[in-house]
């Protein structure tokens, strides 16, 4: 019998995505070009931000975003050790850009519930040297953006989306990504669309957009708004390599462009199909005749429209002691899980050895995350009967390990 294989994604690409990535290589226009101009015009449209810029990654969006606050071209420039909150449950690279440009990251705990940042702990943790929020959207939920908003705007701080989870979740109709100055998405594996790796950033400042454009190409100033004034004053460099700040190399390839862009089309489609299979696992799970409590699912703000990155589940109390033999049994019988995000970011090693300060207790709801909880994917095809079944099946094994 072939075994049982249920992955964090399958099926990712139709034929439309592969013809499509086919002919970008046969036309031997890869490097970035038409093909990505439009899709980001088109994204921006969509997600309804004014600009977006296709990146080769989540991670690089993210880096991006901190990195033009940073920029001697931005208007409001932050100055080293500026504090910058993020939740102690976020991923490496949601984290890493505030070390990389020199600030400094303060963690606050999240909600239980939700994953998402706890409001009432972030408010304390303000003080005269904060200056921005990276929010990370965990597994494509939020948390309050009416109240985020008005702290926001209160303390006259800088948000940044980092929507890499929940790339087309909305709060109250509008969507995530573009409630701050920056919204980051990825489209790496897994993710609500794919295209291997990718990654988008959105803004609604020409300033920013032009600081963002020289950022993800090497520094230039080439394509920028910019150039006009330095090309004058410049005049005796060749043009084209007029060096204007700090900058990488951070563009997709044509081919990312033409299959995250088919796959943008079908979002919605994607994003439903999604939520489908949540129901149909949850109400087996819940009606199966030995349910008895084993799992908690996160709960949902009604004001939330989510976009499901996975399936995250929280192991109750009383089965939590086995939760390792239990993931490995998952394993063994086919069933790829992993932990929420990165668990509580400080129980990681790089904490010690950038010795982040922070009290342990003010970290409870992250730890718990850490300790009861796990995802499972959640695919974009309807889920088969023979799967839900074996997935129930696996997962209420839970109790076994008692
Ligand atoms: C919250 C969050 N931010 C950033 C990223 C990085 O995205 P990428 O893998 O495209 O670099 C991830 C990746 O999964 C993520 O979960």
């Amino acid at each position: 019998m072939k075994k049982f294989k249920y992955k964090l994604l399958s099926n990712a690409f139709n034929k439309k995505d592969i013809d499509i990535g086919t002919k970008i290589i046969r036309s031997k226009q890869l490097t970035i070009s038409f093909i990505t101009r439009k899709f980001e015009k088109y994204f921006a449209k969509k997600i309804g931000a004014k600009y977006a810029i296709m990146t080769n990654s989540g991670s690089s969006a993210n880096l991006m975003a901190l990195s033009a606050l940073t920029n001697p071209l931005s208007k409001k420039i932050f100055k080293p050790g500026s504090e910058i909150i993020i939740p102690a449950v976020c991923w490496s690279t949601s984290l890493w850009p505030i070390l990389q440009n020199n600030l400094k990251p303060v963690f606050v705990d999240v909600e239980l519930d939700s994953f998402n940042i706890d409001l009432d702990k972030l408010k304390k943790k303000i003080n005269k040297k904060t200056k921005a929020i990276v929010l990370v959207h965990v597994l494509g939920l939020s948390t309050n953006m009416k109240k985020l908003m008005k702290i926001v705007k209160k303390n006259k701080l800088d948000l940044i989306e980092d929507t890499c989870e929940s790339l087309g979740a909305t709060y109250d109709k509008k969507k995530l990504g573009t409630y701050g100055r920056f919204g980051t998405y990825s489209f790496y594996y897994s993710h609500q669309i794919t295209s291997g790796e990718g990654g988008m950033i959105v803004c609604n400042n020409r300033n920013d957009y032009n600081i963002l454009k020289s950022l993800r190409s090497h520094g230039w100033s080439r394509d920028t708004i910019f150039h006009k004034y330095y090309k004058k004053k410049y005049s005796k460099i060749d043009h084209n390599f007029l060096f204007i700040g700090p900058g990488y190399n951070l563009r997709p390839t044509e081919i990312q462009a033409g299959i995250a862009f088919n796959q943008f089309k079908r979002l919605e489609k994607l994003i439903n199909l999604r939520k489908v299979n949540r129901s149909i696992i949850i109400n087996k799970l819940k009606n199966h005749p030995e349910w008895n409590n084993q799992f908690e699912f996160v709960k949902i703000d009604k004001l939330i429209n989510p976009s499901w990155f996975g399936l995250p589940f929280m192991i109750s109390n009383k089965y939590i002691k086995k939760k390792k033999i239990f993931l490995d049994f998952l394993s063994k019988n086919g069933i790829e899980n992993r932990p929420i995000i990165s668990g509580n970011f400080l129980n990681q090693p790089a904490s010690k050895l950038y010795n982040f300060k922070y009290n342990r207790n003010d970290f409870r709801n992250a730890n718990e995350i850490e300790k009861r909880g796990f995802f499972i994917g959640l695919h974009t095809n309807k889920i088969k009967t023979y799967e839900v079944n074996r997935l129930v099946k696996y997962l209420l094994n839970i109790g076994k390990f008692l």
